[in-house]
């Protein structure tokens, strides 16, 4: 039997997609790269998952893991050979159990980031992963990034957020980790071992997550600022003025708001032509409304006397408060709107942000006239999406052919001259597979490498990804 027809024998040959238009699992996210897959492959149980990994290692086949297909790295499509299988987790999109004695949910991987959110709210739980794919990405493809999102500075990564998981590994083997446990020092730690290893160590079909309790109260603020300092300012105001009650503090420059005004014009984007840069940042009162408002206002009274803000405005209820969080979730896709870009999703210690934003501009409005930088991202977290957009007017492809390199070059040897990181949380893929060598040492590749083989000795799991 050739790889398809036994494929069609595991899933069923209406879950083998050979034909018609697969772009939806062929084309990133940011139309970056457009792949031939040999069929993507749909299981919908754990047995199935193993058995096709079977199959490919049999034929010696790889495999491109894909759950909701918004990654930003290209690591989620097949390359251009026609020869490697999308594997989507899409089918299996259960949410298996909750332990509310526990505080934990059991999901499959397939499960998209926002069913799991309502799953743990009617429960009576904050299940606090949150970002602005989160209608579409699931939870296996949280995993395999490690992803970050908005709530990070209060409840962690995707990474902080796992107890167990259940894996396929490159022989077809089921490790099932479905561990509750908070507490287990029983050797290497497997699951960390493959969270946010992009589909290149096994196949995550399920996992344990974290639930928190939900907060009372929810508050949320925009504020104008003269520079980046003074939003480093008024992020050591709000952590010393709420604590663990400050859940969210997202910067955002005035033209990457101006891009959402300018698409998305039905957004009424508040203060954003006033000052250089808006911060949005959220405060989570577990004692009452009342609590969090005097807390709150105590906060925005005490930054407008001392000057680190200009102007800010409070939601007044939750209507208004997910209105200005819409705003900020849009600043992607009013970037995509606005053409092809490059994007850096950087990581510098809070307090050197604005020295390495000063700088980089400088150096890149130096080396492209014109050239338009969209900044934004969870300056609590010192997560910066320091994006570099192509000068009015010009051809975004062609910018990117021309420039990228270069850019790339200027703006990570500026993040490590820093004290910084090339990836925050978006991941490496294969976008920047070849940066990697250049800023992570030899005895870190060398090691990371002797892992990828000793645990997938062919390779066949999303190779040209990560290494
Ligand atoms: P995919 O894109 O399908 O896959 C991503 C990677 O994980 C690939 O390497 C893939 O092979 C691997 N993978 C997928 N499923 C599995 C699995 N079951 N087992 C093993 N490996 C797997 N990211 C952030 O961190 N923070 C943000 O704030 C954020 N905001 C975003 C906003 C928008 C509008 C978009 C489009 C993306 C955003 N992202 C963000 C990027 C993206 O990483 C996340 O959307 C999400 O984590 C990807 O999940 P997915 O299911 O779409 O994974
Ligand atoms: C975000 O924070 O909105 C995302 O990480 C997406 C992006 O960087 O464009
Ligand atoms: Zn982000």
């Amino acid at each position: 039997m050739d790889l398809i027809e036994t494929l069609n024998a595991i899933v069923g040959a209406q879950h083998v997609l050979t034909s018609g238009d697969l772009s939806a699992y062929e084309q990133d996210w940011r139309k970056r790269w457009h792949g031939k897959a040999l069929a993507v492959v749909r299981p919908a149980t754990t047995q199935q998952v193993a058995e096709v990994v079977k199959a490919c290692a049999a034929a010696k086949v790889s495999i491109v893991p894909q759950g909701g297909n918004t990654g930003m790295v290209v690591g989620s499509v097949p390359d251009a050979s026609g020869q490697q299988v999308v594997l989507s987790l899409q089918r299996m999109n259960a949410v298996r159990q909750i332990d509310a004695g526990n505080m934990t949910v059991t999901v499959e991987a397939g499960c998209i980031l926002q069913n799991l959110q309502d799953a743990a709210e009617k429960a009576g739980f904050l299940f606090p992963l949150s970002l602005a794919a989160e209608g579409s990405c699931t939870i296996g493809g949280n995993l395999g990034t490690n992803a970050g999102g908005t709530q990070v500075l209060r409840y962690g990564n995707a990474r902080d957020l796992c107890l167990g998981l259940e894996v396929v590994n490159a022989q077809g083997d089921i490790w099932s980790g479905l561990s509750g446990l908070r507490k287990d020092n029983t050797g290497y730690d497997l699951r960390n071992l493959m969270i946010g290893s992009e589909g290149t160590l096994g196949i995550i079909t399920a996992a344990t997550m974290k639930l928190y309790p939900l907060p009372v109260a929810s508050l949320t603020a925009w504020a104008s600022l003269p520079s980046l300092a003074h939003a480093v300012q008024l992020l050591g105001l709000a952590q010393k003025h709420l604590a663990s009650g400050l859940t969210g503090f997202e910067v955002m420059g005035q033209f990457a708001l101006s891009l959402v005004a300018k698409h998305f014009p039905q957004q009424r984007v508040p203060l954003w032509d006033s000052a250089p840069f808006c911060v949005v940042l959220e405060n989570s009162d577990f004692e009452s409304e009342a609590h969090a408002r005097e807390r709150f206002d105590h906060l925005m009274e005490q930054a407008l006397d001392a000057g680190v803000i200009t102007d800010a405005v409070v939601a007044e209820n939750l209507t208004q408060a997910k209105a200005l969080w819409h705003i900020r979730e849009c600043i992607p896709l009013a970037q995509a709107e606005e053409g092809l870009n490059i994007k850096h999703d950087i990581s510098i210690p809070v307090s050197r942000i604005p020295e390495f934003v000063e700088t980089t501009d400088a150096l890149l409005k130096r080396a492209i006239p014109g050239v338009r930088l969209v900044n934004f991202g969870h300056l609590g977290d010192g997560n910066l999406h320091y994006n570099v957009q192509c000068p009015a007017g010009a051809d975004g492809k062609a910018f990117l052919q021309a420039q990228e390199p270069g850019v790339n070059k200027l703006v990570f040897d500026s993040v490590l001259a820093h004290g910084g990181s090339i990836s925050a949380e978006h991941g490496i893929g294969s976008l920047k597979r070849d940066e990697l060598p250049h800023y992570k040492s030899a005895v870190a590749l060398d090691m990371m490498r002797a892992v990828k083989s000793a645990l997938d000795p062919l390779g066949i799991l999303n190779p040209g990804r990560v290494l």
